[in-house]
């Protein structure tokens, strides 16, 4: 059993409490966003003792309780939401879409405010941090639309992988769906979730992504989530997520 005094990683902590990620929170200590027992904190792997530290970010002093309910919903993101928890611009949060939730879920990883489909959210840190790390090596399926013919040789060079400005990517399956003289549907699978990484894929070709959404996360699907719906993971599911990882 744990010790009561047992001292913990603070982004461990924080992700704990439900606030996001290990990785967002190492994140947010960097910014000087969390501080502990009054003091600011920027320095990474700083320890905490549960029982008597006081954790607060942004403003907010945390609760900590590390066998709070986990919740995992598999969501349908439609276009025009941000899967940031705030926005300044004051536009539709895809928290909205979850919102009698008293528990702080956040969305797992971003999807721009122009694609769609499947966003899993999360209080369960470590889950989080297991689906966002590069290690794991997750698939992502995107269906994507492309203004224009998007023929064999540009499907070629996108499965030889392109060169963007933060390095090399190349898609562990790209296929060409439908083609006509106005727009190409392309299904592509990537293990990274590199900023608007398909938008600058397609983009370095030459072309122009006018639809994009994400249809799969490892064995996941849409399957009978409409536009702007959820459900909850299955035990079963959360499992074998949890094995996936492991496995990597
Ligand atoms: N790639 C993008 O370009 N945008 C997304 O939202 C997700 C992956």
């Amino acid at each position: 059993m744990k010790q009561e005094t047992e001292l913990i990683r603070l982004q461990k902590y924080i992700a704990d409490c439900g606030v996001t990620s290990r990785r967002r929170a190492e994140v947010m200590i960097a910014r000087g966003q969390v501080s502990v027992n009054g003091e600011i904190v920027t320095q990474q792997g700083i320890k905490v003792k549960p029982s008597s530290d006081q954790v607060v970010v942004d403003g907010k002093l945390l609760e900590y309780n590390s066998a709070a309910a986990k919740i995992t919903l598999l969501l349908n993101k439609p276009i025009g939401y941000v899967t940031t928890m705030d926005d300044p611009q004051n536009r539709p949060l895809v928290k909205d879409l979850y919102r009698d939730f008293k528990e702080r879920l956040f969305p797992v990883g971003r999807l721009d405010i122009n694609t769609s489909g499947l966003l899993l959210c999360t209080n369960d840190g470590d889950l989080a941090n297991r689906l966002m790390h590069p290690r794991y090596k997750f698939e992502k399926e995107y269906r994507i639309t492309v203004a224009g013919r998007f023929g064999r040789n540009e499907l070629q060079m996108l499965r030889e992988g392109v060169v963007l400005d933060d390095g090399f990517a190349r898609p562990l399956r790209a296929e060409i769906e439908h083609i006509d003289e106005r727009r190409t549907i392309l299904t592509m699978v990537i293990a990274e979730g590199r900023n608007r990484q398909v938008r600058r894929m397609i983009q370095t070709l030459g072309f122009q992504v006018t639809a994009l959404t994400r249809i799969r996360l490892a064995f996941l699907t849409l399957d009978g989530v409409k536009r702007g719906g959820w459900r909850h993971l299955k035990k079963s599911e959360l499992k074998c997520l949890q094995s996936l990882g492991e496995q990597a």
